[in-house]
């Protein structure tokens, strides 16, 4: 099985961006966990971050074939992205949203989430464990 991790804008600022709303962890830290994840599962996991919404196109689009789950966080463009959630649904790859915050309980234009209405999951307020917990949902749903 083969997992890619993806990232949307901002998300490598962790640590230094609005600590009180994300944590002190670094993007660095996620990718050790992301890592660390992949150790423990035994499975291969390929990560990707942009802050440019075709960018994360081109990358689920190149997954198609290659991937057979993907974690994605499109950040800001989880709530505006339809191009994100038509790229998910060309490849039909399972999919799971992860949040670090908890996007519920914040401003009333984050309540809505594009891509959300294809993954099957979503993770929201668990801080970057969240991408663990994903990993760990589609290692056992889908794994081999
Ligand atoms: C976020 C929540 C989004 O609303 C925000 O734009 C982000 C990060 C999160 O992980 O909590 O950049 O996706």
């Amino acid at each position: 099985m083969k997992i890619l991790v993806l990232n949307g804008p901002n998300i490598n600022m962790l640590g230094i961006r609005e600590p009180g709303i994300y944590g002190k962890q670094t993007f660095s830290d996620l990718l050790d966990l992301i890592n660390q994840t992949a150790k423990e599962t035994g499975i291969a996991i390929d990560q990707y971050q942009s802050n440019h919404e075709g960018a994360l196109v081109d990358k689920i689009q190149a997954a198609y074939g290659d991937y057979d789950g993907i974690v994605i966080n499109p950040a800001a463009y989880t709530h505006t992205s339809v191009a994100i959630l038509d790229a998910l649904k060309s490849v039909s790859i399972p999919a799971v949203e992860v949040h670090i915050s908890d996007v519920d309980s914040r401003e009333a234009f984050r309540q809505i989430s594009y891509a959300g209405m294809y993954c099957e999951k979503t993770i929201k307020g668990q801080g970057i464990d969240g991408y663990r917990q994903a990993i760990i949902y589609l290692t056992e749903k889908y794994g081999s």
